[in-house]
């Protein structure tokens, strides 16, 4: 089966709903009767809250009630449900755990009226000392503990070498660098909102998620019911990148507000809010040294890792053991990583969660090293590539790495590269060009798929799955129509609904390649429940055939002498549909093989020779991740990746205030985003080598991949225009100006 022959082309089958308004998000589902909620954040980072006044709130026009911790919301406040981002339940005692911490939630009749009272609450803090600086927490690091089934300290060693440092000093030629990079935010587009509404004990959350069925796992366990008793409806989510697949405050507070209250709750999060409520990227530093003889060769691997963690909980930055753990030959590896554990917000996944930093450090270190050994930067990553994924000793399913670079290079014109650093002037400009790898594994999880036969002649195919604008309505109806022998235009998708057939939802770029064989294996027994019918029914045309003589065929039922078309079959025996589930799951063959998707980034940027100002002019990048099911939406994707990583090389970061705790940059005012202007052309080309050894539609994951790598092939390229290594992520004109 080749992919050339699968891939296809289309739109967005929820393109004109969303363009039109017509997509109804967590905050526009019509529930009657809404009380508005609004979140009080905490004012200090550390400390206990001795008491809140909340009296003129409560007086306040339409202030249905005001919920502290002091008059609180009842949560099952002993032990976190899986899923939840920190390690407490809200308003469930009173401890500050970090600056802007949800305290309390203020109802009444408008989210105005709500928000005005809650201006009004003052909050009574006896404050203790906060760990908030990153920089100052890195000399009482700790050790994790294991990390993807690996120790944190993890090291190889060639026989007969002592240590990775001494693989490092008998090394011909040695390169070392620390890079550093602040915390981020997710910044999805859509706020976290959810309307939270129950009915005779049951309650039905709508909410952005990237997984209903977790979601479903949190607010049961929160709220003491049956996960049966909850039901959780996301069919559009604004944007994710991670920080849509943990259950946060708002949605508890909501559930348990309108428990109380008798009505539909209804919480937006602020802008604001969503930096501190809802989770981040955690700051990093990390230390590489590379040893390498003199045509190249890496001897040795030294790759440190600090993180910032929160008290509070959530996970933090793996940054070498996603990147150098794997993606080059060596002789002598040695990865560490250390948390820094602060009194901050609580980092969750963000997408590539560890690859977007390791690579940062990992692929300017390569950098470094081929500029050292006057080697091109493709053919040293040429000369170190690894065909057996190291230390395992299995192979990868599907490699092709070195044809992105060389596809790659010769897309974007490489050759051209002047190795010089500072050579090419153009007017007031200075010209660069560089280049960096993007890995991220293949993921997959088990999951279902419904398919169901309409009278009308529509097919539905629906998962409990979630489109956070990666695609997924489409690529149902894609892979839906494909199975069926039917054109798109009959498939109708249905997902972002934790009632739907099970499935664990979008994250780990794993939704298409989990997703996708389930979609094959529920048309083929829906086909076969067809059959079933057709020849059993006596109401049928096919009644009475032998059902081995009946095949299906685009949508039609062929005995050796009749031909129907379902819907036909379906009015003639007045059914309203038929329907089977079909499950795939990853089996054995996953212990036998390494699954990575990879990439190649080539850019070209322009440094202002007068006032340092960093602009990208183009970008190629070549992706091999298996099959592609939809070129359309596949190419959005990869090019939001690269948008997402020349935020992270050129603009965002978190700005901590050291004094207080506070996220002083915590608005879309404040925190650069890349805008439409400060987007080159980016050249998205696809390689052709669908990975049947990861799954049946030989597709791996391309959700986070194109994010990997973006800002070393950045922070190489001003490199290249300037003979400035910039080490310190974003890369700001004040950091190339004298
Ligand atoms: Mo991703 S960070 O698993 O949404």
């Amino acid at each position: 089966m080749s992919g050339a022959a699968r891939t296809v082309s289309v739109n967005r089958v929820d393109g004109r709903l969303k363009v039109t308004g017509a997509a109804r998000y967590a905050a526009d589902q019509p529930v009657e009767r809404l009380a508005h909620g609004y979140l009080l954040l905490s004012t200090v980072a550390r400390g206990t809250i001795r008491a809140m006044d909340v009296a003129a709130a409560e007086a306040s026009p339409g202030v249905l009630a005001v919920y502290t911790p002091f008059r609180s919301l009842a949560l099952l406040g002993s032990g976190t449900p899986f899923s939840v981002g920190h390690s407490w339940l809200p308003l469930q005692d009173t401890e500050v755990r970090y600056h802007g911490q949800a305290i309390g939630l203020v109802l009444a009749e408008t989210f105005e009226q709500a928000r005005d009272a809650a201006a009004l609450v003052r909050a009574d803090y006896e404050v203790r000392p906060a760990a908030v600086s990153f920089t100052d927490g890195i000399p009482g690091a700790t050790d994790p503990g294991p990390m993807m089934g690996e120790p944190a300290r993890l090291e190889f060693l060639a026989d007969g070498v002592g240590s990775i440092d001494d693989a490092l000093a008998a090394s011909e030629v040695t390169v070392s660098g620390t890079y550093q990079q602040p915390g981020k935010h997710h910044s999805a587009m859509e706020p976290h909102a959810c309307v939270a509404a129950w009915q005779d004990g049951a309650l039905t959350l709508y909410t952005g998620t990237q997984s209903a069925s977790l979601t479903v796992g949190a607010m049961a366990a929160a709220l003491g019911v049956e996960a049966a008793k909850v039901r959780v409806v996301s069919p559009h989510v604004g944007g994710g990148f991670g920080n849509k697949i943990a259950t946060w405050a708002h949605p508890l507070l909501a559930a348990a507000a309108a428990r109380t209250l008798g009505r539909p709750v209804k919480v937006v999060l602020t802008r604001e809010q969503t930096f501190t409520i809802t989770g981040n990227r955690s700051a990093v530093r990390q230390t590489v040294r590379l040893g390498a003889r003199r045509d190249g060769t890496l001897v040795a691997v030294k790759h440190q890792v600090w993180a910032s963690q929160s008290a509070s909980g959530g996970i933090f930055e793996s940054s070498a053991h996603t990147t150098s753990r794997y993606l080059y030959k060596t002789e002598n590896l040695h990865l560490e990583q250390k948390i820094v554990t602060l009194d901050v917000p609580p980092p969750t996944w963000m997408r590539a969660p560890g690859q977007e930093s390791g690579s940062f450090a990992l692929e300017s270190a390569l950098d470094e090293l081929a500029a050292e050994l006057r080697l091109d930067p493709v053919e040293l990553r040429l000369r170190n590539y690894a065909t057996v994924y190291p230390g395992r000793n299995v192979p990868w399913s599907s490699k092709h790495l070195d044809e992105c670079y060389r596809v790659g290079a010769q897309r974007f014109g490489w050759a051209r590269r002047n190795p010089t650093p500072g050579a090419v002037v153009q007017g007031d400009w200075l010209v660069g060009m560089g280049m960096a790898t993007a890995n991220y594994p293949g993921e997959r999880f088990p999951a279902s798929v419904k398919v169901r036969f309409l009278p009308d002649g529509d097919v539905s195919v629906s998962s409990a799955t979630a489109d956070l604008g990666t695609g997924m309505w489409t690529v149902l109806a894609v892979l839906g129509a494909e199975a069926l022998g039917l054109p798109v235009a009959r498939i109708r998708s249905d997902l972002g609904d934790s009632t739907l057939a099970a499935n664990i939802g979008a994250f780990g770029s794993g939704a298409t390649a989990s997703t996708g064989p389930a979609v094959a294996a529920a048309a083929e027994a829906a086909i076969t429940a067809l059959i079933t019918l057709a020849v059993t029914d006596e109401r049928s045309p096919l009644a009475g055939v032998p059902a081995a003589d009946v095949r299906y065929d685009r949508g039609d039922l062929v005995s050796p002498d009749r031909r129907i078309g379902f819907p036909e079959l379906l009015r003639a025996v007045s059914s309203a549909g038929v329907e089977a589930t079909g499950t795939a799951a990853p089996g054995p063959e996953h212990g036998q093989h390494a699954f990575t998707s990879f990439g190649a980034h080539f850019c070209e940027v322009r440094v202002n020779r007068w006032t340092g100002e960093p602009r990208l002019s183009r970008m190629t990048t070549v992706i091999d991740g298996g099959a592609i099911i939809n070129a359309k939406t596949a190419r959005s994707q990869i090019i939001g990746g690269v948008v997402f990583g020349i935020g992270q090389a050129l603009l965002e970061g978190a700005a901590v205030e050291p004094e207080t705790g506070r996220i002083a940059n915590g608005n879309f005012a404040d925190y650069l985003l890349p805008v439409n202007a400060d987007i080159p052309p980016i050249d998205v080309h696809f390689l052709d080598h669908p990975d049947l050894l990861f799954n049946p539609l030989g597709a791996r994951g391309i959700g986070e991949l194109g994010t990997v790598g973006v800002a070393a092939a950045i922070g190489n390229a001003v490199h290249n225009a300037t003979g400035r290594r910039i080490r310190e992520l974003p890369i700001t004109l004040d950091k190339l100006l004298d």
